[in-house]
């Protein structure tokens, strides 16, 4: 059954937001590069590519559904960020800004009775809960090694090799 307009829109909408949110983080990797912690800078890059992975997901499923995919522009992300704190505390606020979008779609799911939609969904609502524990457990890693360089660097190494998250 071809999907319920509205509820296309909105999906679409949110194919939008989920590249947003993976430029947003491509920008991260490159402000960490920029101050040389390659090891927050990798895995803020991972996530970017974890980003449009979520954007392909509910792209796929508006094909299958037999309605139209239309992009829209990506906004240009902060560059800078006044610390390794400061940009972690950027990403959790967009993790949960990603959090709301998902829950608001689900209720116009549910009022416009898109079942199958609504379905699909339960995938990113389980999956926000592990970003946004995730962002939060790494913000406060960075919190606790902020403004010692040695802590910071040990932090980015394990981060790098995937052992802080
Ligand atoms: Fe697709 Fe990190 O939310």
């Amino acid at each position: 059954m071809k999907m319920n307009e509205t509820v296309a829109v909105a999906l679409n909408r949110q194919i939008n937001s989920e590249l947003n949110a993976s430029y947003t983080y491509l920008s991260m990797a490159a402000y960490f590069d920029s101050i040389e912690l390659p090891g927050f800078a990798a895995w803020f890059r991972g996530h970017s590519k974890e980003e449009i992975e979520h954007g392909m997901r509910i792209y796929d499923f508006i094909v299958k559904r037999d309605s139209r995919v239309e992009l829209e522009g990506i906004d240009k992300p902060q560059l800078n960020f006044d610390s390794p704190t400061a940009a972690l505390e950027t990403a959790l606020a967009k993790e949960k800004e990603v959090t709301a979008q998902i829950n608001a779609l689900f209720e116009l799911a549910h009022e416009e009775k898109e079942y199958s939609t609504q379905n699909m969904l339960h995938w990113f609502l389980e999956e926000q809960i592990e970003e946004e524990d995730l962002f939060r457990s790494i913000l406060e890693k960075v919190k606790a090694a902020e403004g010692n360089r040695w802590h910071m660097l040990v932090l980015d190494g394990e981060l790098g090799k995937g052992i802080a998250n």
